[in-house]
């Protein structure tokens, strides 16, 4: 019985509200059998005044005192007192059971959307993400029904990544695994000869491997964010010049123009020096490999109402509209077999780089007229402002 109370919500309530039923019940029975006499000798005397006096004695004689001396009075008194019990117990009887119906509804009522968030929590430990309660109302059960929601929500959405994420990654490492089986077989029956050329490719395919493995350690970090960002005024021309050394023989060698624009009197930029420069190499990097030899890639930086904007133009091979609303999506490639030609990406560059830039407060996005016409890739950051600037 103990145990069953101190697990049951419910039947705490229903005897809190069974206590305060009988404590009231209690006062109305004590109150009423010492306020009786009182008010029934009242109305008697009241009465008798009425009806000449006389029959009960003066005003104020209390009725013990008139009863003495009638014995009619008394058996009038104890007939009133008599019915006066009787009908308090009919009452206090028809109370009782209203007022426990009322408290197990009421107790029920309270407890059943605290029930439903307990049956519902256990469902999703079970691994039924999809499970939610019911809102109604708005008071602070209906806000924890919400919230449990929420959270029902957001758990639903960690698990589909995590799935997604498993079957991206090995389908990512079937690719080049497969390869390498393939060319190891070959060696091995002999059909492959044993040529430099062979080796050379078993190699850039573990290579491969490898880099896909170091943008996933990086990826998983950035997407957890997991990682320390050191915010500090920056300064847009160092940036862009680190990016210029970084890549610049690169752009010799593929004989494509790299120029940067920038505003006259930037101010600075608050973020991570080291994450806004990784931001714009990917970006540089890409519009230099998606761009064929001859092109031009250009870098303007201009000041916005409270951010910088940085958009790297290429003249390259575009994106069709319909790749455009994916391109910043983990693994996403235009066309596979094309971006394996020209130097085994992955596709998890621009996802780097997206909550790269979110993270630092900035937003990031595409423009491209479709295949052949180019692209624009632009991200903005925020300004330092100038008294963080003098805090810093
Ligand atoms: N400047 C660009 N011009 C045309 N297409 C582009 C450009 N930049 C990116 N893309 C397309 O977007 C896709 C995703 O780019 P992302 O940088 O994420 O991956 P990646 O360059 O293929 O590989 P990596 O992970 O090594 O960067 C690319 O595969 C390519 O199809
Ligand atoms: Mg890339």
């Amino acid at each position: 019985m103990m145990d069953y109370l101190r697990s049951h919500l419910s039947a705490k309530l229903f005897l809190s509200y069974l206590a305060i039923i009988t404590i009231s019940f209690l006062v109305v029975v004590v109150v009423g059998q010492l306020g009786a006499p009182t008010a029934f000798n009242r109305h008697l005397a009241q009465m008798g005044r009425m009806m000449g006096g006389g029959m009960m004695g003066g005003p104020g004689q209390g009725f013990g005192q008139g009863f003495g001396q009638n014995g009619v009075m008394q058996q009038l008194y104890s007939d009133f007192r008599a019915s006066f019990n009787e009908a308090l117990m009919y009452a206090v009887f028809a109370a009782i059971v209203v007022s426990v119906i009322v408290s197990v509804v009421i107790s029920r009522g309270v407890v059943s959307p605290l029930r439903a968030v307990m049956n519902a929590s256990q469902r999703i430990a079970d691994g039924h993400y999809d499970e939610r309660v019911k809102v109604q109302g708005s008071d602070e059960l209906s806000q924890l029904a919400a919230r449990f929601n929420q959270m029902a929500e957001k758990l639903e959405q960690i698990e589909t990544m995590r799935l997604r994420l498993i079957g991206d990654v090995s389908h990512e490492l079937r690719t080049p695994l497969t390869a390498i089986q393939g060319s190891m077989e070959g060696l091995m029956d002999g059909v492959l000869p044993a040529t430099q050329e062979t080796y050379r490719d078993l190699y850039s395919e573990a290579d491969r491997l490898n880099r896909l493995v170091d943008d996933l350690q990086e990826l998983s970090r950035v997407e957890a964010g997991a990682y320390p960002l050191d915010i500090q005024p920056v300064n847009v021309s160092t940036l862009t010049q680190t990016v210029a050394k970084r890549l610049g023989s690169q752009f010799e060698s593929k004989r494509i123009s790299l120029d940067f624009k920038l505003d006259p009197d930037l101010p600075p930029l608050l973020a991570d020096e080291d994450r806004a420069v990784q931001v714009l190499t990917n970006l540089v990097g890409n519009a230099l490999r998606y761009t064929p030899e001859g092109g031009a890639v250009t870098v303007s930086v201009t000041k916005q109402s409270s951010e910088i904007e940085f958009a790297v133009h290429d003249t390259g091979i575009g994106i069709s509209p319909e790749h455009l609303p994916h391109i910043f999506d983990r693994f996403y490639r235009v066309d596979k077999s094309r971006s394996r030609r020209a130097g085994g990406g992955s596709g998890i560059g621009l996802t780097i780089a997206r909550a790269l830039v979110e993270a630092q407060g900035g937003r990031i996005w595409v423009e491209s007229d479709g295949e052949g016409q180019g692209s624009t890739f632009t991200f903005t950051l925020p300004l330092a402002k100038v008294n963080k600037t003098i805090m810093l």
